[in-house]
């Protein structure tokens, strides 16, 4: 399975934070956005990405990210000079999906709750009930007017699905990670621009839905997915990283610490790239994750 991280667009409804930088670059509390929709799909144990985001700001993932091996991923870039929408992912994304089954994660989505992991592999493992189709994933909000929103059957099925609707039939919002069986290209190419000249992502969705080849997981109360396309809701994101930081002790998309537990790298890489951050407290944090995880594989192997 290929993946792609879409990080493009203007973020326009965070000027001026975004005159300069990147949203995707902005700060969650103590970690770059960008490491959160990676962390995903890495969990989902895809390991080949394309980061897909402006001319302007490929640089600055590059220089953040470089081709990713240091969290044992292989990334590449692809520039989409002008946000002509999400699907267009696809389009530019094109020889780096091939015939391969694909995710898209948009690059300001963030998402934390437990199970997250067994619940992606559930997905990758089979993509629809018959390994084909597209899995997308809702999520109850109060403002489904904002969003992509969908309705599925009692067997997970989607059966109807709308871009901002004003008048929601659900408030289940449709979340920016979707899975997607080896036609998306195709669709995504047939495409038109929408009212809005947009290639638009619920037009890929419906396809598939058309065909009776979409499905809708929720994600239910125990996950949180959360927004930041406003200053609020992106101080609030990062607030919710702390919290957890502070009363668990945990961080939410460390990459280093993902790349170790998914066995990408071993322990030694892990605390070395700790200690070239040392002076921060992430830097500490992934140097005490790698000498925990060290420590109880030495004890597992004694028994
Ligand atoms: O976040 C989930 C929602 O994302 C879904 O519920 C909607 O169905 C989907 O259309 C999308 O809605 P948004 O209104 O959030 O899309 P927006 O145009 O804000 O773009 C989402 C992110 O993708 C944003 O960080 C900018 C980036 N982007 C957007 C466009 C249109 C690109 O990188 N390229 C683009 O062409």
């Amino acid at each position: 399975m290929k993946g792609i991280v879409l990080a493009g667009g203007s973020g326009t409804r965070l000027h001026p934070l975004t005159l300069g930088v990147s949203k995707q670059l902005l700060p969650v509390y103590d970690t770059p956005m960008i490491y959160h929709p990676l962390s995903v799909l890495m969990l989902a144990g895809v390991r080949d990405i394309l980061l897909i985001s402006t001319p302007a700001d490929l640089p600055g993932f590059r220089r953040l990210l470089g081709d990713g091996s240091r969290f044992g991923i292989d990334l590449s870039y692809a520039e989409q000079p002008h946000p002509n929408g999400l699907a267009e992912a696809f389009v530019i994304g094109a020889d780096h999906v091939g015939d391969d089954h694909s995710a898209l994660v948009l690059g300001d989505n963030l998402f934390h709750g437990s199970g997250f992991s067994d619940l992606l592999h559930e997905v990758v493992g089979g993509i629809g009930p018959d390994r084909d189709g597209c899995v997308l994933f809702g999520y109850p909000v109060r403002d489904p007017e904002n969003y992509g929103v969908g309705e599925a059957d009692a067997q997970g099925r989607l059966v109807s699905l709308e871009e901002k609707p004003a008048h929601p039939r659900s408030d289940r919002a449709i979340t920016g990670l979707y899975f997607y069986d080896d036609q998306v290209v195709d669709i995504a190419r047939d495409l038109k621009p929408s009212d809005r000249g947009e290639l638009e992502i619920t037009d890929v969705n419906r396809a598939y839905l058309e065909q009776g080849r979409a499905r809708l997981v929720d994600l239910g109360r125990g996950f949180a997915w959360l927004d930041t396309g406003t200053h609020d809701s992106l101080l609030e994101a990062g607030q919710y990283m702390q919290v957890l930081e502070h009363r668990q002790g945990i961080r939410v998309a460390c990459l280093e610490e993902v790349a170790l537990r998914m066995g990408y790298i071993d322990a030694d890489t892990c605390y070395a790239l700790g200690e070239k951050l040392a002076k921060s407290s992430y830097g500490r944090y992934v140097m005490d994750v790698a000498r925990s995880f060290a420590a109880a594989a030495a004890r597992n192997g004694d028994r």
